[in-house]
This record gives structure tokens, sequence and C-alpha cells, in this order.
């Protein structure tokens, strides 16, 4: 299988797109790790993906908005061949109305984790000469919408970081995005509502995303059958870019 032999970290791999990832990585061969603040559901993503038990697939707690709990995932989970940093924070908030707190935790865990988790791993892949980064950003990169300023903010951080590291970390490490748009998934639920249902209806596809259709991306930018792709983001969003 074309991930055999390598190891691959999902942030947020404990539900939603994550979690789609790492079934679709582990399906391709690769030995999970999969992160999560919320031991519990991280026990029960293992098992759903695991269904044999055959122990390739593991979870570490870690609070991406936490430089310490990010050092000792890197920690725990390294060497990897094969990062998608996927976790995210996405509360909504009037630009008025945000406050200090609310917009450090966002840049902290949107940012700042994913930025020195791959300045611990990468050492490692440059040192191997092999390795694979996917960053999960957001059709609100590109597109403005209200109350989501902060949240867009940061993945249009995370987007550029994108094109430096694809940069920097050239020819041996590939690094790419996926921006999706509205899917329909625990977090964005309990964060948005049944609202995202209405923004995907505006979408050309007519529809909301589901993880599953995010995960292939993520996971053929992260496989050997996107070789000569870096620098660059697929959005898988039903054709929202387009309008
Ligand atoms: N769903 C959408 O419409 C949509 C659209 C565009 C982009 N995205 C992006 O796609 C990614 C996944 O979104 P999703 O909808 O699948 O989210 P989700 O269903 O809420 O899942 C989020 C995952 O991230 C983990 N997580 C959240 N905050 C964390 C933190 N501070 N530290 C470590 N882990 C954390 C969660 O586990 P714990 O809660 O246990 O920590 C969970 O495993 C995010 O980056 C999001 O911004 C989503």
């Amino acid at each position: 299988m074309e991930l055999d032999n390598q190891v691959a970290l999902v942030t947020g791999g404990t539900a939603g797109i994550g979690l789609e990832t790492a079934r679709g990585l582990a399906a391709a061969g690769a030995e999970v790790v999969i992160t999560g603040r919320d031991v519990e559901r991280g026990k029960q993503a293992v098992d759903t993906i695991d269904t044999i038990g055959s122990g390739r697939v593991r979870f570490v707690q870690a609070d991406l908005s936490d430089l310490a709990s990010v050092a000792a995932l890197a920690e725990q989970a390294g060497p990897v061949d094969v990062l998608v940093n996927n976790a995210g924070s996405f509360p909504a908030a009037p630009t008025v109305e945000q406050d200090v707190p609310g917009f450090e935790m966002v840049f902290n865990t949107n940012v700042r984790g994913p930025y020195f988790l791959v300045a611990m791993l990468v050492p490692h892949m440059l040192e191997q000469g092999r390795g694979a980064i996917v960053n999960v950003t957001t059709l609100a990169t590109l597109k403005g919408y209200p109350g989501a300023s902060v949240y867009s903010a940061s993945k249009s951080a995370l987007a550029s970081l994108t094109r430096t590291w694809a940069v920097e970390f050239a020819p041996h490490v590939r690094v790419n995005s996926v921006a999706p748009g509205s899917t329909r998934t625990e977090g964005v639920l309990v964060e948005w509502g049944e609202g995202v249902e209405e923004l995907g209806r505006a979408m050309p596809l007519g529809r909301t995303g589901r993880a599953r259709e995010i995960a292939e991306a993520v996971v053929f930018l992260a496989s050997p059958r996107a070789s000569y792709v870096t620098g660059s983001t697929i959005h898988v969003d039903g054709g929202g870019t387009a309008v």
C-alpha cells in the first residue's frame, strides 16, 4: 500500500475531518497517531479506525493551544513521515465584540500550535529526505464571512505558512493545504448550528460537504500520488471559490 512503513500524525484526529483523514491514512497502510483534548473521545476514535485491534492507531492527548502540550506531543508522536495540521478552533464573534482571550485562543490553536509542531517534527523529515505536511485551512481565507474575522485571519496565516514552508523545506518535504467549504461535522454544528446548511446551499453544488470528501484530498496530498505537488491548495468547497 502507498503509505506502508510510514507514520502519520493527524491533529484533531478524533472527530470530523481529522477522524476521516486518519481512517483514510490507515487504510493506505500508515501507522496513525491521532490527537485531541478529550481522552474518552480519543479512545473511541481509535476503536472506530482500528476495528481489528492491530495497534497501528494510537491516541495522544494534546491541546494545540498550549505550547508545553505541543512539545509533549512532538515527543510522544515523533518521528513522523506525514503531518496533518487539522485541529482547529472556530468560534464566531463580531469584531466589535471579540475579547482578547478568545482572539489568543484561536491564534494559539490554529497558528502557534501547528507552527511549533512543524518546527519540532520537520528536522526528522529533512534528515531522512522524505515527508509530507498538509494544513487544513478554509474557504474563509478567500471570502468574507461576518463573525469569522479571527478564524479567517488565523487560517490565512496557515495558508501563508504553507507557501513559505513549501519553499523552505523543498525539495524533499512537500507542504500543501486543503481548504474545505462548509462541512457538516460535530464541531461545526456546535459552533454554527444548522446555519452551516444555509452556507452549503449557497455553493454551486448546493450542499454542505461531508468529512470524508475533505479527507480524500488530504490523503491524496499526503501520498506519493502527489509527488510533484507542493505549496498548493486543493479547494474542496462545492465550488465556493468559483463564485
Ligand atoms: N467543518 C467545516 O465546515 C470546516 C470548514 C473549513 C475548515 N474546517 C477546518 O477543518 C478542521 C477540522 O474541523 P472539523 O469540522 O472536523 O472539527 P471538529 O468536528 O470540531 O473536530 C475538531 C477536532 O480537533 C480537536 N481539537 C479542537 N481544538 C483542539 C485543540 N485546542 N487542541 C487539540 N485538538 C483540538 C477536537 O478534539 P477535542 O475537542 O477533544 O480537542 C477534534 O478532534 C479545522 O481546522 C477547521 O477549521 C472545517
